[in-house]
């Protein structure tokens, strides 16, 4: 009788100590509940900006998002004839910061073949590759803007495309600065406000007693090597001749198998 009574109170004990037990346990877990977190649309103590909603990390792309045939990442439209056709249409307004940016990568990007004015002949272009075409002569200056982003995406002849190297934003600011660079090279005073000045380059080499060559379009070096060969119909595109439409392009003259354009 005595022991039946003691086991029974133990019992008591036991399932009270128990729901004690799991009462504790729900109230302090101790799992992956408990860690730092964020919470939609709250704020964060983790971040400088103490936002919660983190923006999205530059050059990618969330599901949903990746829209590859708009003119804005193609350059190009498609025409009633079902064929690729170019525009000389910005897709978003050039501001001034657009132009430096331009500027910037086409400083970076470009010059090396094109110069910094952009005719063609930088400094690699002196040192063997195929005249890079001047985006000064009339061929190039009456074509579409987003015919410089399209060929900025996937190259031309011998120039490789710079897609990797240029988001498509940067390509059209880069377009846009090959405007301002043309304009730049050929401004006359309709160009300028009222009362500004138009100088040429002539009269600034003489101001500044430069050589009278400095105003002239500069030809390559005689010591350039022209390293493809004239017979051009095998080979790679970067062994294709230069364009003769080029005006302003001299191929030297130890060259002579290869096109003079005058
Ligand atoms: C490695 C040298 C090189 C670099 C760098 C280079 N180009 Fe070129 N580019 C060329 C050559 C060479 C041609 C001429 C291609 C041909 O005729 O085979 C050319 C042609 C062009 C043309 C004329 C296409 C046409 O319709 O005639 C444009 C526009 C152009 N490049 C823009 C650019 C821009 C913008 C950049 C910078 C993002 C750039 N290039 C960087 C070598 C280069």
């Amino acid at each position: 009788m005595q022991e039946s009574r003691l086991k029974s109170i133990c019992r008591h004990v036991s399932a009270v100590a128990g729901t004690a037990a799991l009462l504790f346990a729900a109230g302090c877990r101790q799992d992956m509940q408990n860690q730092p977190k964020i919470f939609p649309q709250r704020g964060s103590e983790m971040f400088a900006d103490h936002r919660g909603a983190r923006p999205q990390a530059l050059h990618t792309v969330a599901r949903g998002q990746l829209e590859t045939d708009s003119y804005f990442n193609t350059g190009v439209v498609i025409g009633a004839n079902g064929y690729k056709e170019e525009r000389n249409l910005m897709p978003f307004p050039v501001t001034l910061d657009v132009l430096r940016r331009g500027q910037e990568r086409f400083n970076i990007y470009c010059t090396p073949c094109h110069s910094r004015v952009g005719n063609g002949l930088g400094e690699i272009v002196e040192r063997g590759y195929k005249p890079a075409a001047n985006l000064q002569d009339q061929v190039r200056q009456a074509q579409p803007v987003s015919h410089y982003f399209y060929v900025m995406t996937h190259g031309y002849g011998a120039m490789p495309d710079y897609s990797a190297q240029l988001i498509p934003a940067d390509r059209w600011a880069v377009a846009a600065y090959i405007r301002a660079l043309q304009l730049s090279q050929n401004a006359t005073q309709t160009d300028v406000p009222a009362g500004a000045q138009v100088k040429n380059l002539k009269d600034v080499a003489a101001e500044e007693n430069l050589p009278a060559s400095y105003a002239q379009p500069w030809a390559l070096p005689a010591s350039a090597v022209q390293a493809y060969p004239a017979v051009t119909k095998e080979g790679t595109p970067g062994m294709a001749p230069a364009n003769p439409a080029d005006p302003m392009i001299r191929i030297p003259a130890s060259n002579p198998a290869a096109p003079v354009a005058k």
